[in-house]
């Protein structure tokens, strides 16, 4: 039931169809395919848009998404049972500050509150477990903004690129020049 040709078609209608992160789905869709992900930290499930098609890849790499959301989304886990993609996934139900995390990232993904005081203490909390890259949305927020750039001051080898898009999108990866 669940082939390539369904999977292929849950991709082009996600990376298709109007959100507010529909934009950004690509970059994470082939960064995980180029950079050969197995392990990705998504911070902010809501609707599930960006736990879809951050799957979907993985699904092709062998890896495997942990989500967290402080709210329940239930009918987002019923989403993701109901295409088949549960295998690939582990969903944590908690304030992502409250999570006890020690294991390597190759990918983590920054779309909760957008608050800077939220923001800059996920990225102190989760990036030294970071070996690859850290995505963030909403960077056009000012409170988000300023979080990656207080951030980026403290601990200088993280380097900050904005990709752009309506709401932003932040990217940081360790500066291997510092
Ligand atoms: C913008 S939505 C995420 C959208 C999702 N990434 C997408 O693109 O489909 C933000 C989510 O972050 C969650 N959130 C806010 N603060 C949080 C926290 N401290 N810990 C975990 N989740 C949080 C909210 O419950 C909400 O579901």
């Amino acid at each position: 039931m669940f082939d390539e040709i369904y999977y292929k078609s849950l991709r082009d209608y996600l990376f298709t169809t109007w959100s507010d992160i529909q934009y950004a789905l690509p970059t994470f869709y082939y960064h995980i395919l180029l950079k050969d992900c197995k392990n990705v930290l998504e911070l902010g499930v809501r609707h599930g848009i960006s736990t879809k098609v951050l799957l979907l890849a993985l699904r092709k790499t062998g890896g495997h998404l942990t989500s967290v959301d402080i709210n329940e989304c239930l009918e987002t886990q019923y989403g993701i049972a109901k295409v088949g993609l549960q295998h690939w996934w582990t969903f944590i139900n908690e304030n992502d500050l409250d999570v006890k995390w020690d294991k390597p990232i190759d990918m983590l993904f920054i779309d909760t509150s957008h608050t800077y005081h939220q923001t800059l203490a996920e990225l102190e909390k989760y990036s030294p477990f970071v070996t690859g890259t850290i995505f963030l949305h909403d960077t056009v927020e000012y409170p988000c903004r300023l979080a990656v750039e207080v951030f980026v001051d403290i601990y200088p080898f993280w380097k900050y690129e904005e990709l752009g898009g309506q709401y932003g999108l932040g990217k940081l990866t360790r500066n291997k020049m510092r």
